[in-house]
């Protein structure tokens, strides 16, 4: 193959082309990204919350109780949820432990056992009272699977008010599947709440943190913006269940904990500050996505179509504010609660996404419209993200243009989810876009085959396809793989980017590519040109390449995707570019397509103007060329 690359004709495009995709699908934030150790802390898990044929969802789900003096006379009660007096009324549940005559032992099993290191540092709070007279006394426990103490302390609970305690646990061993006990040590009616558990480290040692190895993983994906908090879950299915960002920020007891679309609760405790603190921690620009004032489908969950259009008005406001919170100076009420938060320093808001691949109906656009009327008024400084929905998939996508056309709206959100072919053969899709309409902000994308696994052929044909994103990057300006994050054992959709565990972060191949472009993504395309033996169109959308050049490092990035089943000698010309450096650096991802266990492997390399290299059978290689 033939590879020109021409240096005189570099076109600008984003510099904020690659990033993620956050959605609290999967168990991706509570058990996932969010670090909380303990399982339904709130006791606010209620029967609706089921996943999948989880028969038992209700408040105590993930604690058991235990009793220690068998003999002792029956209670009619011993564990009771009580609704009383709650620490916050959008948390109304807790839990009361009646150990007047029996020593009670309330044992919470985390998300699938609890992960415990040794000499490692966990942070317990709870809130407690004694309901009557008297000082209580509790003891806390970390145990391993056999009841072993790990790491325990004592605490007085007095009677009267709710009080906050903390306690610090240092674990004396591993243990991978641990449990949290919390035993009475004298008698008393213990009432108890919002019983959390955090690894002292968690990324950046953010309180109310986030998994630091998980964290980590996103980051080393370098990228540019992340969107959140979904896909459907924004939107939700009903609306009843759209998500509520107002529900998200605060002390964490007046969070208001939900069922997700997806079938599990959310106690909200990644919630929009947690967001919004991420990003900033992993120099990426925060995407918000807001529904447009109609549910998933427009009319799950009991068939209204969207929010009456009596209570728009206030809708509207929650978006406004939005931008107050993550942009007001302190003196204004929404930035206040945000400096209180511990953040006085503005979030840079400039993106908001308004509704998720929504059915294009009059009451979508009478609400999109309205509510993007008001943004574009009060806060022109904020981009405004549409939605035109799946790609092939009835009309809505052109439908969904349409309004984006007629409004002028600057950007929209395009979904796809199709065959690795498909991907291949549009890798055109973006070249007759219009320069001077809306930019494309690529929300939702995946290869996806029979059987849906994460393997090379899937993870080619997205590589390929991303160099068709940088070359059409005057026109896309964004774009996110999704979904980002699955943990092992409850997964609602595959392939996703990264599976976990407890105890362990398993990237993808699909990974892989996305951080091989994260990493050397640029800010000017440079038009390459491939050159191959055969006439063959097909193979010719085999061999895609790109060429970026990065301003800030100065750096030229070389993209090349090999999707034939022999080695392939690349002859590479750069065409009015001098290089500084004729050593570079070669990454390359290779292996058979239905490899699903592989990693890049850099390799030191010759270049200059003129320069072969031999691409791999199935492989993305990536230089990094110093350049004057
Ligand atoms: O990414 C998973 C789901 O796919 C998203 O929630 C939704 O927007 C899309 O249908």
């Amino acid at each position: 193959a033939e590879i020109t690359v021409e240096g005189g004709q570099a076109k600008k495009i984003s510099d904020h082309l690659f990033g993620v995709f956050f959605e609290d699908l999967n168990y991706a934030a509570d058990g996932g990204l969010y670090a909380e150790l303990v399982q339904n802390r709130d006791f606010e898990y209620a029967p609706e919350d089921k996943t999948g044929n989880d028969p038992d969802w209700n408040s105590r789900y993930a604690w058991e109780l235990k009793s220690y003096k068998a003999d002792a006379p029956a209670e009619p009660i011993v564990l009771e949820i009580d609704t009383a007096a709650p620490l916050h009324p959008n948390n109304p549940h807790y839990a009361v432990l009646h150990a007047q005559s029996t020593e009670l032992d309330l044992i919470n099993r985390g998300f699938d056992g609890i992960h415990i290191r040794k000499g490692e540092k966990y942070n317990l709070s709870f809130f407690s009272r004694i309901q009557g007279k008297g000082q209580g006394i509790l003891q806390v426990q970390l145990r391993n699977r056999s009841g072993k103490p790990l790491a325990q302390a004592a605490v007085k609970v007095a009677p009267g008010e709710w009080t906050k305690q903390h306690l610090t646990l240092q674990a004396v061993e591993d243990a991978d599947s641990a449990s949290l006990s919390i035993q009475t040590v004298t008698p008393g009616i213990y009432a108890l709440d919002m019983i959390s558990l955090f690894p002292q480290k968690t990324f950046k040692n953010r309180p109310n943190g986030l998994r630091a190895d998980l964290a980590q993983t996103i980051a080393d994906l370098h990228p540019r913006f992340m969107r959140f908090p979904g896909g459907c879950l924004a939107h939700g299915d009903g609306v009843h269940n759209i998500y509520n960002w107002k529900e998200t920020i605060g002390p964490l007891e007046s969070r208001k904990p939900q069922r997700n679309l997806w079938g599990y609760h959310q106690t909200k405790g990644l919630g929009y500050y947690e967001f919004f603190q991420f990003c900033e921690d992993i120099q990426a620009e925060p995407v918000p996505v807001i529904a447009a004032g109609v549910c998933c489908q427009n009319s799950r969950g009991g068939g209204q179509q969207g929010v009456a259009m009596c209570d728009m008005d206030a809708f509207v406001q929650d978006i406004l504010d939005l931008v107050e919170y993550a942009n007001g100076d302190a003196s204004s009420k929404w930035g206040r609660m945000r400096a209180e938060a511990g953040h006085p320093e503005p979030f840079h808001l400039k993106y908001i996404g308004i509704g998720n691949e929504d059915q294009i109906t009059d009451a979508f656009e009478e609400r999109f419209t309205m509510i993007y009327k008001a943004l574009k008024a009060k806060h022109p400084e904020i981009t405004v993200i549409g939605t035109a929905g799946p790609f092939n998939e009835g009309t809505d996508y052109e439908e969904g243009w349409k309004i984006v056309d007629r409004l002028q709206v600057p950007m929209v959100d395009e979904h796809y989810y199709q065959t690795p072919g498909w991907f291949l053969n549009n890798q055109h899709f973006y070249d007759s876009y219009d320069r001077q309409g809306a930019k494309v902000y690529l929300g939702e994308y995946a290869a996806h085959l029979p059987g849906r696994p994460n393997n090379l052929e899937v993870a080619l044909a997205e590589a390929a396809y991303m160099t068709s994103l940088e070359r059409n990057g005057d026109v896309v300006s964004m774009a996110s793989y999704a979904p980002l994050l699955a943990k092992e054992g409850h997964t609602q959709w595959n392939p996703d980017l990264i599976y976990f565990n407890n105890g362990e972060v398993k990237p993808t191949v699909n990974y892989y590519v996305q951080q091989l472009f994260g990493q050397n993504a640029g800010d000017e395309y440079l038009p390459a040109t491939v050159k191959l033996s055969s006439l063959s169109e097909d193979i010719g959308k085999r061999v895609p390449v790109s060429a970026v050049r990065d301003r800030e490092t100065g750096d030229l990035i070389l993209k090349l995707v090999n999707i034939l089943p022999a080695n392939t000698q690349a002859q590479v010309r750069l065409n009015g570019i001098e290089v500084g450096d004729t050593r570079a650096v070669k990454t390359v991802l290779s292996g058979t397509l239905e490899n699903t266990d592989l990693k890049p492997r850099t390799f030191d390399c010759t270049v200059g103007r003129e320069f072969t290299c031999e691409l791999p059978a199935y492989s993305l290689t990536v230089i990094r060329i110093k350049i004057k």
